[in-house]
């Protein structure tokens, strides 16, 4: 159980320049490079998360690299009973007996709801980038946790389409396992606040000041 404030976090594995997944939507070239004697620290990260929640085309991945309709029991082996929420606008295929909430939309409330579920543990943003853009923007990304693949991609699913500069992100550790750099990164706030209006949400800008 995580003491203190618990977390949200953007923990993923990317290639050197910044892509989570190939063109092909493929991960071969991560399982391709050496992630040393320990292996990756996910079963110590995921230890401390209490809930945690991807978008639909990393739901999809997942269900067919692991064929998670033919073996739900899988999921459990994964991810034990964790709580999971998928962002979607479409139905998917629910793999049986998993704790799995179907949501579209802000961030916000569905990051209310994962903080309840997971009782003072960690929230894990599994991905995609545009995703966990969406929890920055919104102020609530704590901590990016990057393994660092020794491949570039050229294209792809990018790591995090937003523009978050040095005032922002603060590197809080780096270690080396294998041929991974795992980088990890406090998320600031987010200086321009969001303000929710009758019509949709609009992003304020702070003055220029001198
Ligand atoms: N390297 C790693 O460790 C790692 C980690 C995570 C993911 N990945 C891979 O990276 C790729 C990521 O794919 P991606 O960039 O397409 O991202 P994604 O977040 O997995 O999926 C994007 C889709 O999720 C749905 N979605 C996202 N936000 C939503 C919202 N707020 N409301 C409703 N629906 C929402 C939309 O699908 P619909 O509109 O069609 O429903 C959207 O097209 C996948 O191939 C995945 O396997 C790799």
């Amino acid at each position: 159980m995580v003491s203190g404030m618990a977390k949200t976090q953007y923990y993923t594995a990317t290639s050197v320049d910044g892509y989570i997944a190939d063109a092909d939507n493929s991960l071969d070239w991560l399982f391709e490079a050496d992630s040393g004697r320990d292996g990756s620290p996910f079963e110590s990260f995921f230890a401390d998360v209490g809930a945690f929640a991807m978008g639909a085309t990393t739901y999809e991945w997942v269900l067919e690299h692991e064929s998670l309709l033919d073996h739900p029991n899988k999921w459990a082996s994964f991810y034990g009973d964790v709580p999971a929420w998928v962002f979607t606008h479409r139905h998917r295929p629910v793999v049986p007996g998993v704790r799995l909430s179907f949501v579209s939309g802000d961030v916000r409330p569905v990051h209310a709801a994962m903080a309840s579920a997971a009782r003072g543990k960690n929230l894990w943003i599994v991905g995609g980038g545009e995703l966990a853009g969406g929890f920055a923007d919104a102020g609530l990304l704590d901590e990016l946790i990057l393994g660092v693949a020794p491949v570039t991609l050229g294209a792809g699913a990018p790591l995090l389409p937003r523009r978050l500069t040095s005032s922002r992100l603060s590197l809080t550790d780096l270690r080396r396992n294998g041929e991974f750099a795992y980088l990890t990164y406090a998320v600031g706030p987010n200086r321009y606040r969001i303000r929710a209006t009758g019509v949709g949400t609009t992003t304020e800008r702070p003055r220029y000041r001198r």
